[in-house]
């Protein structure tokens, strides 16, 4: 195995936290990934990881069906780090005991480090850590050592003596828990002793190579619909296969200003992929004629899409791969833990995308990264900022976007008045730092003044929220000068508009998009 493969593997015991232990490895430049608490020792052995770490979770270790571990585990001689729930069953597998513990201690809690044993070099004798536990750790087996302790939790963290096996109660993953970046760091060169090469070039040069070998003389079909994770996916596959990548942009008529012109040039005319646009508007447009119903509107949008795609594809020789900009979040939300997805799943954000049924082979290269990585690998391989750190935009577009039946008319009124918003935004520097700010159509009337005449006109609302994943979000206030500038010009540069409101609900109880 090359150093370049070196990984280390978060056993997900359902933690909330379990996907930023990995995040926080892979800040560390090793590979990690989260995989079932299930995995069998065999399994383990095969993955040759330099490092096991055991998250914490929701249940009780002496709890009757509570997750447990294959005891071997401990015996393949790999570095094991338990948190929280992770230590716990480590002191009860071994022999120690784990009971509910009278004071709850959540959140910041002072950590006086007895001994470093290679975890907590580097880190202050004192440190501020964050708990987050009910159970406490009530006696040791003999051959640990504690290595710090806080006020209320003797055993916070813990070392067996012949074995790199350590156990820590509080959580260093979380951006409060001081010192939690150097105590990983410690855990990934001083234990697991990794070299840490993991970077996104690497991973390119890696993905490169896989992708050719995997491909080999075939085609590959790539819907690039100008979002991110699709742009970098054909990027790179790109990069490796060159003009075996067929790309298809499908024109749904429901797109942003301008978007069909600036993926043709960037896409096209810079990269030189070969790339198909199909115009299939007016085709969409007929289907949703008259519909009003957002869910039904979704249906059509999705079938649409598969249709137009296949029409688009089917002459394509050789095809046999579909490339997909799957990412680690979609794919480590359906990783099951009791029969229960360890995130919520948001089923509604793959309407847009492809069937599964095709006959094709699926290439998904950005399926190990996430979010951010994603985007380092678009910079790495030559995307502008402007793609990379786009906005999230929704499958069926500004249809949902747009009360109601959608008509030409109208969703060019509301692209031109998005497109005012969003170059404001930009000019005033928040594009980037917003999660997503966006005009929504509302297809009533109410009545204005403008130059001592009466009109008669559509609404526009705006939003602009601020959200970690979509799951939840805050509106944003922005500055109200901006607010009115984006308001004053909607209503002096698009017809048809004379009234702006500005919605301040935040998710729950709205969502994000009006539809
Ligand atoms: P909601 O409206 O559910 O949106 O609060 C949460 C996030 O998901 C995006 N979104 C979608 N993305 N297909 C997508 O690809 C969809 O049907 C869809 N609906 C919502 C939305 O833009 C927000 O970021």
């Amino acid at each position: 195995m090359s150093e370049l493969n070196e990984t280390i593997l978060v056993l997900d015991f359902g933690s909330q936290y379990s996907q930023l232990i990995a995040r926080r490895i892979r800040e560390c430049n090793v590979f990690s990934k989260v995989v079932p608490y299930s995995i069998t020792a065999d399994e383990l052995r095969r993955e040759k990881p330099q490092g096991i770490i055991l998250s914490g979770g929701p249940a009780s270790v002496y709890q009757e069906k509570a997750p447990q571990i294959d005891p071997e585990l401990f015996e393949l001689g790999i570095p094991v780090l338990g948190i929280c729930y992770g230590m716990q069953l480590i002191i009860q597998t071994l022999g120690g005991r784990v009971i509910s513990g009278q004071s709850r201690e959540y959140g910041r809690a002072s950590l006086q480090i007895l001994s470093s044993e290679g975890l907590f070099d580097d880190v202050p004798h004192q440190i501020n850590v964050w708990m987050s536990h009910g159970d406490k750790v009530s006696q040791i087996p003999e051959n640990i050592k504690t290595l710090a302790t806080t006020k209320n939790t003797e055993f916070a963290a813990i070392k067996i003596l012949d074995r790199p096996i350590y156990g820590i109660q509080f959580h260093p993953e979380v951006v409060h828990c001081e010192s939690g970046k150097q105590i990983f760091q410690n855990f990934c060169r001083q234990i697991c002793q990794t070299q840490g090469l993991w970077t996104m070039k690497s991973f390119i040069e890696t993905s490169v190579e896989n992708i050719r070998r995997t491909v080999g003389s075939s085609e590959v079909i790539l819907g690039l619909s100008g979002g991110v994770d699709s742009s970098v996916a054909a990027a790179l596959i790109h990069k490796a296969i060159g003009s075996q990548l067929n790309c298809i942009f499908v024109d749904n008529g429901l797109l942003r200003k301008d978007e069909a012109q600036s993926v043709q040039k960037l896409f096209g005319d810079s990269f030189q992929m070969k790339l198909t646009t199909v115009d299939a508007s007016q085709r969409f447009l007929e289907k949703l004629q008259g519909i009003e119903e957002p869910e039904a509107k979704r249906k059509i949008i999705g079938k649409e899409f598969v249709d137009v795609f296949n029409d688009a594809t089917a002459n394509i020789k050789n095809a046999e791969f579909l490339a997909q900009g799957t990412t680690y979040p979609d794919v480590i939300e359906s990783i099951s833990i009791n029969g229960n997805p360890s995130a919520v799943i948001k089923s509604h954000h793959n309407v847009g995308g492809l069937p599964q049924k095709m006959k094709f082979k699926l290439l998904e290269p950005l399926a190990s990264l996430f979010k951010d990585e994603v985007r380092e690998v678009g910079r790495c391989l030559g995307l502008p900022d402007y793609v990379v750190n786009r906005q999230p935009f929704p499958g069926p577009g500004l249809a949902v976007r747009h009360l109601g039946a959608v008509k030409k008319e109208t969703l060019d009124i509301l692209r031109d008045a998005d497109a005012i918003m969003v170059e404001e935004i930009k000019k005033a520097n928040l594009y980037y730092k917003i999660w997503q700010t966006f005009a929504i159509f509302v297809p009533m009337r109410t009545v204005g003044v403008m130059g001592d005449l009466r009109t008669y006109e559509y609404i526009i609302a705006l939003r602009a929220v601020d959200s970690q994943d979509g799951m939840t979000a805050d509106w944003v206030d922005l500055p109200h000068s901006l607010v009115q500038k984006i308001s004053s010009r909607i209503i002096n540069e698009v017809r048809g508009v004379n009234r702006v409101v500005y919605d301040v609900t935040s998710k729950p109880p709205g969502t994000i998009e009006w539809e």
